[in-house]
């Protein structure tokens, strides 16, 4: 359990440079036992979905460690297909084994993922994705094993753009003898910079970024050296606090054209953004109005995980904003948690209605999910006075030293463990 003390009230000033994506890694980690690789991996966030990933290779007999923002794999000696019940249970992505493991060795046993609580979360397109491969699928209560003598290419057609879906195709595609076309695929920018990678470990593979990604057989390379792209979320959740609580912050080191969205929403709420190639500024006055309509949808519309974090952006903001999440069904945990200081939200459906109000008082709130409870800092920071933000470990799942990157643009904010 992790306690966040804030005193809210502070402009952000300075400049900030932006950790690796955690979305873009995990799937890499994954990854990494396709080709049984010597793979060096950098600018690796050091978060605890990352170790809790470096652990499920070293238990599957890989060489897996991480030095600072270095991670190290050799999965040349990799002994086992079996993942530990806890360690599927302990993220979503653990289930990214699945496809990597498979193309491997033909053969995987694990349990459901777990992760955040954000509704239903079903991995019904994987098992159909690795079926389509001809695989043979079984599941019951305590397991889930897939099998399969030969992988062959195939089209697929994914009835929903989900990333996780997406990116498993694609691991599992380059065990597969001849083609896979991947239709109706995720177009994140994860999921492009998973094909960089994938291409260096030996697939031959086109498409990523748009809705049809083509796999057309795979010549494993000895050694491996990648650098992750930076955390688009991480960047939108700064921007998103520097916006609200007012001030003159420079992000350093990011992909701005990733994260376009959020900067197009926080312009219209009255900020000044400008980007260059690799850096976005942003000046505020923290008086912010509303923003309309704020629609969740696949890459390229807004990010479902970027709801929460301009909602607390804009608790405050002049008039009336609307926010539908289109993506995960129970993704509004964190408007009661917003109420709890002095925010005006109803919710009808998977519509939130944000009434700005003139002022937030600090208080006590409590974290039900990672990027909800990034948001939550975001509502303590523009406050007035003390909050608490009670964690059970879900902001550290994603964000790396957020305190001090925080306390370090003006920020005052405490984590204690
Ligand atoms: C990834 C991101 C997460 C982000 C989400 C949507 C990672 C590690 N996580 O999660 O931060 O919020 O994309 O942008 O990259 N679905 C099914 N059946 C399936 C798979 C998905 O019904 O087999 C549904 C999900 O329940 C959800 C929707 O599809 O409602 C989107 O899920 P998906 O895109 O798969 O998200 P993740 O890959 O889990």
């Amino acid at each position: 359990m992790a306690l966040w003390h804030i005193n809210g009230g502070n402009r952000l000033e300075g400049a900030c440079t932006v950790q690796g994506s955690k979305n873009a890694v995990l799937p890499m980690l994954a990854a990494s036992v396709i080709a049984g690789a010597d793979t060096e991996l950098m600018n690796v966030p050091v978060l605890s979905d990352v170790d809790v990933s470096l652990q499920i290779l070293r238990n599957l007999g890989c060489q897996a460690v991480q030095s600072g923002n270095d991670v190290y794999i050799n999965s040349k000696n990799l002994s086992d297909n079996h993942i530990p019940c806890e360690m599927m249970k302990s993220m979503r992505s653990s289930v990214l084994f699945m496809g990597a493991l498979l193309a491997r060795c033909g053969e995987v046993h694990m349990c459901a993922p777990g992760g955040c609580m954000l509704g239903e979360r079903p991995i019904d397109i994987h098992l159909d994705v690795m079926r389509k491969l001809g695989a043979d699928v079984r599941c019951d209560d305590s397991e889930i094993v897939c099998r399969a003598e030969k992988l062959r290419g195939t089209r697929i057609e994914l009835p929903f753009r989900s990333v996780g879906a997406t990116e498993n195709a694609m691991l599992a595609a380059c065990g597969a003898e001849g083609t896979t076309e991947i239709y109706g695929a995720a177009m994140e920018p994860e999921i492009v910079d998973l094909q960089e990678y994938l291409r260096k470990l030996g697939a031959y593979m086109s498409g990523a970024g748009t809705d049809r990604i083509v796999i057309s057989g795979f010549s494993p390379d000895s050694h491996v050296g990648h650098r992750v792209i930076p955390d688009r979320i991480v960047a939108s959740t700064i921007l998103c606090a520097a916006a609200s609580c007012g001030g003159d912050i420079e992000l350093i080191g990011v992909a701005p054209q990733h994260f376009s969205q959020i900067q197009l929403f926080l312009n219209t709420a009255g900020c000044d953004i400008i980007s260059g190639k690799r850096n976005v500024r942003l000046r505020s006055n923290g008086k912010l109005h509303h923003t309309g309509r704020v629609i969740t949808a696949p890459y390229p519309g807004f990010p479902t995980d970027v709801q929460p974090l301009l909602m607390a952006a804009l608790l405050k903001a002049e008039g009336d904003t609307f926010f539908t999440e289109n993506i995960f069904e129970r993704r509004f945990a964190h408007v009661a948690e917003f109420r709890r200081f002095g925010a005006d939200i109803e919710i009808c459906g998977k519509t939130a209605r944000v009434k700005g109000v003139k002022t937030l008082k600090g208080t006590n709130a409590f974290a039900a999910d990672l990027r909800g409870g990034a948001a939550l800092l975001i509502a303590g920071l523009e406050s007035e006075g003390k909050s608490v933000v009670h964690d059970k470990d879900y902001i550290c799942r994603g964000y790396e030293i957020f305190d001090r990157k925080l306390r370090a643009l003006g920020a005052d904010i405490v984590m204690e463990i």
